[in-house]
């Protein structure tokens, strides 16, 4: 990599960054486009993110992605938000165009490119999201958006369950959305044809828990845990044993970086290969780092 007078710069703020793959990613991606860019990550603490935003306007930065916990606060200093960022509530993703702060959403997106490279479809389908955190609102609201039939989020915590539920109504009413709490054992889960884990159950260290039962499901449901460390967590084990289709997160995680990067530089690029290339990657060289 040469850096000189006109290396551009990204970066990531969030709090903890330490174990981020993004500048990975992304550096390796400006180095195969052969783009003059740096990417660079920094911890940042709440009462200094208005300086920070200030500091990359003075200093000419030209985009960051934006993460745990700053994803809805970075709302506050923006000019601009995308529909996705301005549907899921949050933005991982700021572009600055001449002073101008524009904020994007690429979870949503990132998500639907692991089913699109599936040919899988929402549409009419009856989907069970477990979680209600910020996660699980980025997901929640992309499937809404895509026309499924109906929506079931079950979350530990009942009422924040019910508010995001309140939010899906909201916005689509057609969807039969509906709530409960993750430790319901009385809900037929046969009817689901899509589970999506947004809890961190099942996240290293915790790698023998998982949020649900597996056999409670149809052999047919496609299980989605977006947890990416381990890269295959107790429910994807489980639900590959049990013949079902099952994906993991990190094809998320690398897709909403590279959709980012397609923001930042304006133009398309190859993200499928490249997906595929920085998984093998990060599978070989990564493993005890994610
Ligand atoms: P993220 O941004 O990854 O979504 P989050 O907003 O902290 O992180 O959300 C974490 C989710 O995992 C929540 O749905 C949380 O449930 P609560 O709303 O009840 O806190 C869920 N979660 C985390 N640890 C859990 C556990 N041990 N049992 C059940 N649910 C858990």
């Amino acid at each position: 990599m040469k850096i000189n007078s006109l290396t551009r710069l990204y970066c990531l703020i969030g709090n903890p960054i330490s174990k981020s793959l993004s500048p990975s990613i992304h550096n390796y991606l400006f180095d195969k486009e052969k783009e003059n860019a740096v990417y660079m990550a920094f911890n940042i603490e709440k009462k200094d993110l208005e300086n920070t935003i200030n500091g990359f306007k003075a200093i000419n930065v030209k985009g960051f992605n934006v993460t745990i916990p700053y994803k809805i606060d970075i709302i506050n200093f923006l000019d601009q938000l995308s529909y996705e960022s301005e549907l899921i509530g949050a933005v991982n993703t700021v572009k600055i165009d001449n002073g101008k702060l524009v904020g994007y959403n690429t979870d949503g997106l990132g998500f639907l490119k692991t089913l699109e490279e599936r040919n899988i479809s929402l549409k009419g389908k009856n989907v069970l999201i477990l979680g209600a955190g910020g996660a699980a609102q980025s997901i929640s609201l992309t499937v809404a958006n895509e026309g499924v039939k109906s929506l079931t989020i079950l979350n530990r915590t009942v009422s924040k369950s019910k508010k995001l539920v309140e939010k899906i109504k909201n916005r689509f009413p057609e969807i039969e959305s509906s709530y409960g709490s993750l430790n319901e054992k009385y809900i037929d889960l046969k009817k689901f044809d899509i589970l999506i884990n947004c809890t961190s159950i099942g996240m290293y260290p915790e790698v023998d828990k998982m949020p649900i039962e597996i056999n409670r499901f149809n052999k047919n449901v496609i299980v989605y845990d977006i947890i990416y460390k381990p890269l295959e967590t107790k429910l994807i084990k489980s639900a590959k044993k049990e013949g079902m289709i099952a994906i993991g997160g990190l094809d998320m995680l690398i897709y909403q970086a590279l959709l980012s990067d397609e923001i930042w530089l304006g133009r398309k690029l190859d993200i499928e290969k490249t997906k595929n290339i920085l998984k093998r990657r990060i599978l070989l060289e990564n493993v005890e780092d994610i």
